[in-house]
């Protein structure tokens, strides 16, 4: 069955990348696996090319001359900058949505008023342009309010406002050009209060389907204080999420979206990633992410029981209606050690020892700001470094084999949060269950 092998391309760096090339790798439909630029760990999986994703033209060329058959594009930014878009262009199937539909993403006043028009559930809000118009709609709300930069901001451009004096000033920081580019405009939208969780939908244009649900851990330090992170952790399945909701956030978030994009001529193929609010009236939609959450992905990879190739094939092509996925019962937990004093400024190049010591049955790593330096060592090079990932019956489980894990790492100059997943350990404590 060779001739139905497939040459595939991944693009990124991060443990998200590392995830989805370790889970590609096992597929017997693959034949070559290339990763670019790839991290420490992809190379173990899949071989590293250097390759610049804001390079449309050299990618194309690569892969002609490699005969690639599906690229897989990790992150957000080469979608909006309309990779998928030059593929299609050349003839290359690419899971990841084209420039229009990964607006969902580069704008939030997009989406807005996308749910607007759509009827979908999400915070109240106002969509502006000039600060002016901005403050006398603010002076009409109550405070604790949100206000965000439009354009992507890497997880930096949401503000919650405790105070109306407070949003006043993140106007005033965003029209002035604490985002850049991403604050040409802003959205004001009404606090929203429950908790928060993760789904991600695999789609083709039209049909969808649903993949899995995960919590993630934004915050630096325990208890969810200290800054904004890319995440530190996260878990899947999130139980909060249960099917009834899963059900209800199919048809009336996911569902409506699919059409009104394929309305307004941007059908959207790819991975959707919701940030949901389970509120007390139902699922609201927070944020659209266009592509794997990083760690979310991590956590779903180990989890997911079937094939992944076709599944993304059939995403990038159009023909998901007949794919469905199997997932392992089991929990999946990662756990990010990431530099020290990120994610403010941290060093580079320290080294990592014991990495192989992790690996058991359920226990794995995968890498993200990693690289093997010329004598073998395997050193740091980013601010989130390695994810630390378990499988157990239960939460507490999963989190106790991932924190043994760490335990057998020697890298003075990195750090872990110590309390991954403890909403839902707490949730298992009340009903009996747990390690
Ligand atoms: P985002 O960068 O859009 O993911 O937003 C970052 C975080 O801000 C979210 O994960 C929420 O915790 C919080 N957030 C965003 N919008 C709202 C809202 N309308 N109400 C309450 N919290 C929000
Ligand atoms: N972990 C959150 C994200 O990937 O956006």
């Amino acid at each position: 069955m060779t001739e139905n092998k497939l040459n595939i391309l991944v693009l990124g760096s991060g443990g998200r990348e590392h995830a989805l090339c370790w889970k590609i790798a096992q597929s017997p439909l693959t034949a070559k696996l290339f990763c670019a630029p790839g991290n420490g760990g992809t190379q173990n999986v899949a071989e590293n090319i250097a390759l610049d994703a804001d390079d449309h033209g050299a990618v194309i060329d690569f892969c002609r001359t490699e005969d690639i058959a599906l690229v897989v594009i990790g992150p957000e930014a080469p979608l909006v900058a309309g990779l998928s878009d030059a593929l299609a262009g050349a003839g290359i199937a690419a899971l990841g949505p084209n420039q229009e539909a990964a607006q969902l993403e580069g704008s939030k006043g997009y989406t807005k008023d996308l749910c607007a028009e759509a009827n979908i559930p999400t915070a109240a809000y106002g969509r502006f342009d000039n600060a002016e118009a901005a403050h006398s709609y603010l002076d009409q709300q109550s405070a604790p309010i949100v206000v965000k930069a439009d354009g992507l901001a890497a997880g930096k451009g949401v503000i919650i406002a405790e105070t109306l004096a407070q949003a006043h000033a993140a106007i005033d920081d965003i029209f002035g050009g604490a985002f850049g580019a991403a604050g040409a405009e802003l959205v004001i939208e009404e606090f929203l209060t429950g908790e928060e969780a993760s789904f991600f939908v695999l789609c083709d244009g039209e049909n969808a389907v649903p993949m899995a649900t995960a919590q993630d851990h934004k915050r630096v330090g325990d208890g969810d204080t200290g800054p904004n992170t890319g995440g530190m952790g996260a878990y899947s399945p999130a139980s909060i999420m249960t099917p009834t909701l899963t059900e209800q956030s199919m048809q009336e978030i996911i569902l409506p979206t699919l059409k009104a994009m394929a309305a307004r001529g941007a059908p959207y193929r790819g991975v959707l990633f919701a940030g949901l609010m389970l509120t007390p009236n139902g699922p609201s939609l927070i944020e659209y992410n266009c592509r794997f959450g990083d760690p979310e992905c991590q956590v779903l990879m180990q989890r997911l029981a079937s094939d992944i190739v076709p599944a993304l094939q059939a995403a990038a092509t159009g023909s998901l209606a007949d794919i469905n996925l199997d997932w392992h019962d089991d929990v999946a937990m990662t756990v990010v050690m990431a530099a020290n004093n990120y994610p403010g400024a941290y060093e580079k190049g320290t080294v990592i020892k014991q990495l192989d010591s992790v690996d058991t049955d359920d226990t794995m790593v995968f890498h993200a700001g990693t690289a093997q330096a010329e004598n073998g060592d395997m050193t740091a090079i980013g601010g989130r470094v390695l994810n630390i990932t378990a499988k157990g019956k239960t939460v507490a489980q999963a989190r106790a084999k991932a924190y043994i894990g760490i335990e057998k790492i020697d890298w003075p100059g990195g750090f872990c949060r110590q309390d991954i997943g403890w909403r839902e350990i707490q949730r298992e404590e009340d009903i009996g269950r747990g390690a």
